[in-house]
């Protein structure tokens, strides 16, 4: 990447903004653009920019992205949006002589009955989680244009599946935050209100895995220097937690001492969701921010980006 011209899509995301605060410690000449300027999903935009800036790196970390109320009532945006953005950036990629690209999947593309830890090539073996089928779908055609790219054009275009993200640039929408934004939320909130229970969906015991965005970032500045094959690639921890044990974390973090009860009426999802991560480790990188950092530096990013 040394003295390349580097794009970041998505660059105002919580991953794109990692990303860009890990690149800014490379020697490399940075683009960002934003939606104003260019809306990723209008292809003439895209393809003009482009032929103007011709990077020769790009990391496409810009997308729709949402838990699960998002992902189920938004269904069509989730699907549109993915499929146009992935098609756009790919094939302008592509036509303007991108040297390497980066896709980023997502964990919700392995089939929901896939055996556990979710190895890379479970991939399209079963059916998907029904409520976020539309953006798994248009994330496995974006992962499906990488692989076609490099077969037919020979392009060095990769694709990466990082687990759950969390920390610094994440959204804390009321209803389509992910889970580690939600709790962070509704336990400040509840501290702060003196409420002495907090409900959190579920019966607390799926196990999930939680990666800081900060390692994310690292780890795709580490695949973009030293990876260039055709297989994915997972980005995880390779550890899991329960998430009553979670919530407690959070809570401890955040200072609340109430009373954490679980609603049992509300779906627990997947028992468990844990990435094989033998590929990366393979490869030379592993996670180093604990969870207990990670959710500190989470909820300090949370009460400076609240103000
Ligand atoms: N967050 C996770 O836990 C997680 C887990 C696995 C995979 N991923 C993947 O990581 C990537 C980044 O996720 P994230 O969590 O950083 O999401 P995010 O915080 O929602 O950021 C997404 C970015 O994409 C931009 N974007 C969306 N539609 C656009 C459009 N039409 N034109 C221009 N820009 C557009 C957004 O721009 P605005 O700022 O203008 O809205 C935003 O900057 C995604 O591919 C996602 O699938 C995320």
């Amino acid at each position: 990447m040394k003295g390349k011209t580097v794009f970041v899509a998505g660059h105002r995301g919580m991953v794109g903004g990692a990303l860009v605060r890990r690149l800014e410690q490379e020697d490399v000449r940075l683009l960002t653009i934003g939606r104003s300027e260019v809306d990723l999903c209008d292809q003439a935009a895209v393809f003009g920019w482009f032929a103007k800036q011709r990077p020769q790196v790009v990391f496409l970390a810009a997308a729709k992205v949402g838990g699960i109320v998002a992902n189920n009532t938004l269904r069509a945006e989730f699907i549109y949006d993915n499929l146009i953005i992935a098609a756009n950036v790919i094939h302008a990629a592509h036509v303007n002589g991108a040297e390497k690209l980066m896709f980023l999947g997502s964990s919700c593309i392995y089939p929901k009955l896939a055996p556990q830890p979710l190895r890379e090539d479970s991939m399209l073996t079963g059916p998907l989680e029904p409520t976020n089928e539309p953006y798994a779908i248009a994330k496995i055609a974006g992962i499906k244009m990488v692989e076609a790219y490099r077969s037919q054009y020979g392009s060095d275009f990769i694709n990466v599946m990082p687990t759950n993200l969390y920390g610094r640039g994440d959204n804390y929408h009321p209803e389509y935050s992910h889970v580690v934004a939600a709790l962070i939320r509704r336990f400040h909130e509840a501290k702060v209100a003196g409420v002495g229970n907090v409900v959190v969906w579920g019966t607390g015991t799926p196990r999930r895995e939680f990666l800081y965005v900060d390692d994310m970032a690292d780890a795709c500045v580490h695949l973009m220097k030293s990876y260039s094959g055709d297989e994915l690639v997972n980005i995880g921890t390779g550890e899991d937690i329960t998430i009553a044990e979670f919530a407690r974390a959070v809570a401890a973090t955040v200072g609340y001492t109430g009373q954490i009860s679980f609603d049992a009426s509300k779906p627990d999802g997947t028992p468990r969701k844990l990435l094989d991560v033998s590929r990366l480790t393979k490869l030379g990188w592993r996670a180093r921010t604990t969870l207990e950092d990670g959710i500190r530096l989470a909820y300090q990013a949370y009460l400076s980006e609240s103000k």
